[in-house]
């Protein structure tokens, strides 16, 4: 786990996170001021569209207070607060990297959501999961970071009962690339496995599950990493006052990265809902 988790931090969205603490500040907040979870929804969301794709997502598999959720690579926790305080559902949020599951923790606490958020640390593949079940199984933007996929959904299966739903927002290889591309996208993106859509679909299908629906977001997601990276440039000043020049130079690197692969029409974004037969 150490290795992975150190070895991810070649992505430049994972350095720098006291930026989050300087985003806080930036708002007026001490360090140990309560919080709400919609307050900060504008910078603890790692993924494209923030709380509005995760609305999406919970209206997809009619999330509600009932709902046992597992979020598999939940960042600073946003999607799986955002989850719990808008639907009451218990989340599990698991985190491969320990500074970001502090900080998410932290977060949870002084959000007050700490009764339906629970925070762990770990591999996904190698965590202790005992006989632990759950109803649903989301990530958003994590298991293109994960290189064994067979694994990965024998161990979702194991974790959901019949009908139990896998939703994701991820990433997929849309056009060949080069050696030069894929190393970049490797070192960039920490990228482990990046199939083409048809043998993603094909991964689900063989590991037991039924695909409901399956979303190409490729053009959504370009479009989003080009003004993402435009209004970033635009906002420089007010980045590197907030937060440091390094710290702007690293998210505009990162930016510009994913921005230049999604326009090459090479990487792709997949939204995959699926049922386990
Ligand atoms: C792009 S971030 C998205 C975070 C969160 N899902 C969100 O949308 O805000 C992906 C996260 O997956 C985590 N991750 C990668 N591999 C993992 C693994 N094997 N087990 C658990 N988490 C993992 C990374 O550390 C990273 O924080």
């Amino acid at each position: 786990m150490l290795d992975h988790a150190s070895h991810i931090k070649s992505m430049k969205l994972y350095t720098h996170i006291e930026r989050i603490h300087n985003e806080l500040a930036e708002l007026g907040k001490s360090t140990s001021d309560p919080l709400n979870a919609d307050e900060i929804s504008g910078f603890d969301q790692l993924h494209y569209h923030g709380t509005k794709a995760v609305d999406e997502a919970m209206a997809m598999m009619s999330t509600d207070q009932h709902t046992r959720v597992l979020e598999i690579g939940s960042g600073f926790g946003g999607p799986a607060r955002h989850i719990a305080s808008s639907s009451g559902a218990h989340v599990t949020a698991l985190e491969l990297q320990p500074d970001q599951n502090a900080l998410a923790a932290e977060l949870t606490e002084r959000c007050g959501l700490s009764n339906l958020v629970e925070h762990v640390c770990g591999d996904f593949l190698t965590y202790p999961w005992d006989a632990q079940q759950f109803d649903t199984i989301v990530s958003w933007l994590a298991i293109f970071h994960i290189s064994d996929r067979h694994e990965l959904l024998q161990i979702s299966s194991m974790l959901l009962p019949q009908g139990g739903l896998f939703f994701t927002e991820d990433m997929y290889c849309r056009a060949a690339m080069s050696d030069a591309e894929a190393r970049e996208l490797k070192e960039g993106m920490y990228t482990g496995y990046m199939p083409d859509l048809e043998t993603y679909k094909k991964d689900f299908v063989d590991a037991g599950f039924e695909i409901l629906r399956c979303d190409e977001m490729s053009n959504d997601w370009t479009e989003f990493t080009t003004d993402r990276l435009i209004d970033y440039r635009n906002g420089k000043e007010r980045h590197v006052r907030v937060h440091d020049e390094s710290t702007y130079l690293a998210m505009e690197e990162f930016y510009d990265l994913v921005n230049r692969h999604f326009r090459s029409g090479k990487l792709g974004g997949v939204r995959l809902m699926a049922r386990k037969i």
